[in-house]
């Protein structure tokens, strides 16, 4: 081996320790010169799969800075996470997309690190909940208007009757019937006291950040104010022994927390944009996004909606519709506009394996993948060339076979005309990111045999299509 070749290899080899010492450094602003030389001298190939060899676990680490952890939301991802590769893969102002953000994890982190972050989701709650992460509001005037709403509350509250008209009158006989089932009459007065002080609040923001925080007192680990057992995991069971809090108190409780997280969160260039729509056919134009980083749904595991509609429907919504938005879910049994067809081979075979033990899990995992498969050749279009699309994903076991969701996605996105770079695997710090908790006995239980690991897929869009792309099936 030629001295000059050794040189070179050290040199790399620095060179890609600087990104990591980088892009994984635990302060906020670290000094963006250290990475200059790295950005510049390493190709986008060879800073994605040095990323992907850096430490992604995250666990020990704070996940509740800025504005993260204004509201319970199952399957998040670590911001340490999309922040590495924001930090390794763009440069300040470029366009940093989460097309299934979630609770806008990414889209927060661009924002922070002063890049132009753009979310996507159709999920009510996300959309909500992600607008108010992503606006930094004037603290003062929130707290002066929150105290407010909570002395109106008050007020209200000591008219029960006013409040039992406003209960029969305010929603549909199904909506109705679902709060009536899940929420104590009190609570709902206590309830709907907050709803109605909240309404007459005339600055849209401030409105929008009380009502999350509404929404944050429902949706919590233990079903907070609701009788469920468990909100947060999203698999709802009555509990009659529980006596819920005073949903007024555990308002003026989680205020004081928001208010704290909120004020952390500082503009650092560009505001971010979150739209509401679909994965599978998103509202931006071609070439027109610098990096995507994103965690689509488990095959057939969160059902997103079964928990968000506990605190959607005093926010106006119906039970009505919020189901028959369902569907529209990457990942949910029910029927789906979008058309089947043929897959690569490996997810073909997993198909047919899981065809011979149960055909109808068969039809939901093919239906998983082909929707993922529209989702991976939307990020294709919308991605500029040589750019990067990090996704992260658990497997999920189906009649005791792994489907190995994670190379699935990788051979469905080969096959669309990405490079796959990697794919890095990590371990979940089981007390933070909320996947669903296993109830009942079924010892074959998905959920349950899914949680210890996950993993981060790294793709590239080449700078110009493979050849032969489209004889591929
Ligand atoms: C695993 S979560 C993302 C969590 C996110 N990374 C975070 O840190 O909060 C997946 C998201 O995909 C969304 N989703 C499901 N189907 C979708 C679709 N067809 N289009 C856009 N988003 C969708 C869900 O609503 C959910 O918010």
């Amino acid at each position: 081996m030629s001295l000059t070749h050794l040189t070179d290899r050290n040199q790399l080899h620095v060179l890609k320790e600087q990104l990591r010492l980088f892009a994984f450094d635990g302060s906020p602003f670290p000094s963006s010169d250290m990475l200059k030389d790295a950005h510049q001298s390493l190709s986008k190939r060879e800073r994605l799969s040095t990323l992907l060899e850096g430490e992604l676990d995250f666990h020990g680490e704070n996940s509740q800075y800025a504005s993260h952890d204004l509201h319970s939301f199952a399957a998040k991802f670590p911001p340490q996470l999309p922040r590495a590769f924001i930090r390794g893969l763009t440069n300040p102002d470029d366009i940093v997309l989460d097309p299934m953000m979630g609770s806008g994890t990414t889209v927060v982190e661009a924002l922070i690190e002063g890049r132009l972050g753009i979310g996507l989701d159709i999920d009510p709650l996300a959309l909500r909940l992600c607008r108010v992460k992503t606006t930094p509001m004037n603290v003062d005037d929130l707290r002066e208007i929150g105290y407010k709403v909570i002395s109106k509350a008050q007020i209200l509250l000591s008219s029960a009757e006013i409040l039992d008209q406003e209960l029969t009158k305010r929603f549909d006989e199904r909506t109705k019937k679902f709060i009536d089932y899940w929420f104590l009459p009190d609570t709902q007065r206590e309830l709907v006291a907050l709803v109605l002080a909240i309404q007459d609040v005339n600055d849209a923001l401030i409105k929008q950040f009380l009502e999350l925080t509404f929404s944050s007192i429902i949706i919590t680990k233990s079903g907070g104010v609701s009788c469920a057992r468990d909100l947060a995991h999203s698999r709802p069971h009555i509990d009659s022994a529980k006596v819920p809090k005073n949903a007024i108190e555990q308002f003026s409780l989680r205020l004081r927390k928001n208010l704290k997280s909120i004020a952390q969160l500082k503009l650092n260039g560009h505001p971010a944009r979150v739209e509401a729509g679909d994965a599978r056919a998103m509202p931006f134009g071609d070439e027109s996004i610098g990096l995507i980083i994103t965690s689509p749904p488990y095959a057939n595991a969160i059902d997103y909606m079964r928990a968000h509609k506990f605190s959607l429907v005093w926010l106006g919504e119906s039970i009505v519709d919020l189901s028959d938005l369902r569907a529209e879910y990457i990942g949910s049994e029910r029927v789906s506009k979008f058309q089947y067809g043929a897959l690569p081979e490996k997810p073909e075979h997993i198909i047919h394996q899981l065809a011979e033990r149960d055909k109808a899990k068969a039809g939901i995992l093919r239906k998983y993948f082909i929707e993922i498969r529209s989702v991976l050749a939307e990020m294709q279009r919308v991605l500029r060339p040589n750019s990067a699309a990090v996704i992260v994903v658990g497997t999920s076991i189906m009649r005791s076979i792994d489907v190995q969701t994670h190379s699935c996605l990788a051979d469905i996105a080969d096959r669309l005309g990405f490079d796959v770079v990697g794919i890095a695997k990590r371990n979940l710090d089981r007390n933070k990111r909320m996947m669903p908790a296993r109830f009942g006995k079924k010892s074959d239980s998905m959920i349950e045999q899914r949680m210890h690991e996950e993993y981060v897929i790294g793709l590239l869009k080449p700078e110009s299509p493979r050849e032969n792309e489209h004889a591929k099936p």
